[in-house]
């Protein structure tokens, strides 16, 4: 199958995940991506439950999120996340995304992230069926479709993702609704043009970025992705 959604060449937004960046030089990194062509900055939380693995929380997402010059984007990978998104907007956060597969209450979750003034996602894991988000999809600013298992960086693209894509953008367009589709885990610029062409229009990418030589070409040209296609 392929996916031939034209999409809008410069219109999607790259989102660099701190996931991959240097912790010992947080500032520095955090400048880099605000001094890129990056729109957004991609902060994953993890708790050790939800998934086999631990990053970051409260007390880092502060001081990033008040030297950050771009949309502050929170991936919760956490258990129980209504107990804690509206603490996540009030840190700073513009989107939080949590998972579907971590609560019982995903509308009650959604509506506690917009009453708190924030932009409200919803990120399912690979194995999860696109259409269980459809029931909530008019509350929500975001989903993020998982293409890796959650919980490490440097990760193989599961290319199934790229049917979920498709599906999910098709359920949008047909309602009319203003729903960002983000793709989180293997992105890069071997790939990131399928993904952009089967609908998707936020790129996170961690190691594709921050592991690379020059990390801010590297937001440049997954910014750019497409473009050379183009005749003018
Ligand atoms: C994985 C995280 C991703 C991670 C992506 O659980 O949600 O955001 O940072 O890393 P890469 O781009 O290296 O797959
Ligand atoms: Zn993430």
């Amino acid at each position: 199958m392929t996916f031939c959604y034209t999409f809008d060449t410069m219109s999607h937004i790259v989102a660099p995940s701190l996931l991959a960046a240097d912790f010992l030089n947080l500032e520095r990194d955090v400048s880099l991506v605000n001094q890129s062509e990056a729109d957004w900055l991609h902060f994953d939380v993890m708790d050790g439950v939800f998934v086999p693995n631990i990053s970051f929380g409260q007390p880092i997402l502060k001081p990033v999120a008040k030297h950050c010059a771009k949309v502050v984007d929170v991936h919760l990978m956490i258990e129980r996340p209504e107990l804690y998104v509206e603490e996540f907007v009030e840190l700073g956060a513009d989107y939080v995304s949590f998972h579907i597969e971590a609560t019982r209450h995903v509308h009650r979750t959604i509506q506690l992230i917009k009453g708190a003034g924030g932009k409200a996602g919803l990120a399912l894991n690979p194995h999860t069926a696109v259409e269980s988000a459809f029931d909530v999809l008019e509350d929500l600013d975001l989903v993020v479709l998982m293409s890796v298992n959650p919980g490490f960086g440097g990760q193989k693209f599961i290319y199934r993702t790229l049917h979920k894509i498709a599906a999910l953008k098709d359920e949008i367009t047909t309602r009319n609704l203003d729903v960002h589709i983000q793709v989180d885990g293997g992105v890069g610029l071997h790939n990131a043009e399928k993904i952009l062409q089967a609908g998707a229009n936020v790129l996170v990418a961690g190691s594709a970025v921050f592991k690379s030589d020059d990390p801010t070409d590297t937001i440049s040209r997954l910014k750019n992705v497409g473009i050379e296609n183009l005749h003018f």
